[in-house]
């Protein structure tokens, strides 16, 4: 495949058993295709385009998935791109040590249970985004960002209610698709976010 969205042209294979990059990756590449030189997070990597688009950009990234095909996945499609990354399987931040200044996750958000763990969300599609929450401001540096991918068919107002205390959360991307609308949210942790009006845009 050949991922013409951004300067940088990334080739990929997609191996069985491994997300297809689609509508949700190519959004999330949209959102972060200016940052540039950061210490990167890239959860739930996939096939890598996300973590192998940033570490093109000039970032340092390191990308975790929970699936070891996405890992086999990750680290042949990095090779493929002359990029170095550090690919390691973790169930969200099990494995994964120290703070980011970006943490991207374009994770399971479909209201399912027992479907495919790309993108089988649980209970109001929210279930993995819930668990990843209430660990990922702990590994955002300060000033650091996250990046979440989210959608119309998610129970987002539950997450906006839990998180609103932790996190802002700001719509940076939004795309109608014909079932669903698909978002990016840049969340910047209260304590971190300096210069913004402490209350949320969504
Ligand atoms: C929608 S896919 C996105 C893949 C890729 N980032 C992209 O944008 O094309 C979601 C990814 O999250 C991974 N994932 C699901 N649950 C996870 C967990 N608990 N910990 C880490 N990764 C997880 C899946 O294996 C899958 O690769």
């Amino acid at each position: 495949m050949v991922n013409e969205y951004l300067s940088v042209v990334v080739r990929l294979i997609v191996l069985e058993g491994v997300y297809d990059p689609s509508d949700d990756s190519y959004l999330l590449l949209e959102a972060v295709k200016d940052e540039k030189k950061l210490k990167v997070l890239d959860m739930g990597c996939g096939t890598g385009i996300i973590a192998i688009n940033l570490a093109k950009q000039g970032c340092k990234v390191t990308a975790v998935d929970v699936n070891e095909k996405a890992i086999e996945n990750t680290k042949v499609n990095a090779e493929i791109n002359g990029v170095d990354i550090e690919v390691f399987k973790s169930d969200l931040f099990s494995n994964v040590e120290g703070c980011f200044e970006l943490i991207t996750f374009n994770p399971p958000y479909l209201p399912t249970e027992g479907e495919d763990i790309a993108w089988d969300g649980g209970r109001g599609g929210i279930e993995v985004i819930r668990k990843f929450l209430k660990d990922a401001h702990k590994h955002s540096e300060e000033n650091g960002e996250i990046y979440v991918v989210m959608s119309s068919l998610s129970n987002t107002k539950k997450i906006f209610d839990e998180f609103g205390k932790i996190y802002r959360f700001d719509k940076v991307l939004s795309k109608r698709f014909f079932f669903e609308e698909i978002s990016v949210y840049r969340l910047t942790t209260f304590k971190n976010a300096k210069g913004n009006k402490q209350r949320n845009e969504v």
